[in-house]
């Protein structure tokens, strides 16, 4: 048996993607509401840092798929990246929706007794500060309260320098397929569960997570007997995009 964070799991099986999955603009505030209001408990999203330094959430590393600008959000500060159009590719009903701070994403998640799994996904060269930010963050926000929130990354540099500064908090590594030595990865990096692509999943890697000990759950999971067979198998948590089809209470078969 593996050696594992001590923590506990109080997270539901079905996590909204990206906020509110495809139903709202990602990463965004309204994405958030939306989710909340489809019955969505826990949402998944993506943190980096601007130029001068504050967590934004955000996917890519440009700007240019989810807003009305283009260039790479490393280079932009947060006044010039809260200016952006976040919503307006998605529908003219989400036209004018900023890009959050992380903060703004934590207030509405605390005030209203939600939980969260927030990705690390550092701009290229950022990985271990973007790390030590979120861990500061987290530690600073949840101060007062509330389930800690999961926190992963497919970056191992950006989730051990969490680890450092926020050793407390539940982590999960994020890859494609599981990687041989993911016993050794997990322990050393001190996660809780592995986040795997779904279409690499299958029952018997699930049982082999579990019999190690860890938690494993499945991005991004987009149809709804693909949702109940994982669930059925034993996947610990979906993510999904698809909050209508998909809702939050689905059962396993
Ligand atoms: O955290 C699960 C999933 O979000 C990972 O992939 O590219 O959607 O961030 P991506
Ligand atoms: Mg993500």
């Amino acid at each position: 048996m593996s050696l594992k964070s001590p923590v506990s799991w109080p997270y539901p099986a079905v996590i909204a993607h990206r906020g509110g999955g495809t139903i709202a603009p990602e990463n965004t505030l309204a994405g958030l509401r939306c989710g909340y209001d489809h019955g969505f408990i826990m949402s998944e999203f993506d943190v980096k840092l601007s130029k001068d330094n504050v967590l934004i959430v955000l996917h890519d590393d440009t700007v240019d798929r989810t807003s009305d600008g283009s260039g790479a959000a490393a280079d932009m500060t947060f006044n010039a990246l809260s200016r952006l159009d976040m919503g307006g590719w998605h529908s003219s009903w989400y036209a004018g929706e900023p890009l959050p701070a992380f903060s703004q994403f934590a207030r509405f998640i605390l005030e209203n007794n939600l939980l969260c799994n927030i990705e690390i996904k550092p701009c290229p060269g950022r990985e271990e500060e973007t790390g030590t930010a979120v861990a500061h963050a987290v530690l600073q926000l949840w101060s007062h309260g509330g389930v800690l929130p999961l926190v992963s990354s497919f970056s191992r540099q950006s989730l051990a320098a969490f680890g450092q500064h926020a050793g407390f908090a539940p982590k999960a590594l994020l890859a494609d397929t599981l990687p041989e030595d993911f016993e050794n990865l997990l322990t050393s990096l001190e996660c809780t569960a592995i986040n795997l692509n779904q279409k690499n999943l299958d029952q018997q890697t699930i049982e082999r997570v579990h019999a190690a000990g860890y938690k494993v759950c499945a991005y991004t999971v987009n149809d709804y007997r693909r949702a109940r067979q994982l669930l059925g198998w034993g996947c610990d948590a979906i993510f999904t995009d698809e909050l209508v089809r998909i809702p939050a209470d689905i059962g396993a078969y």
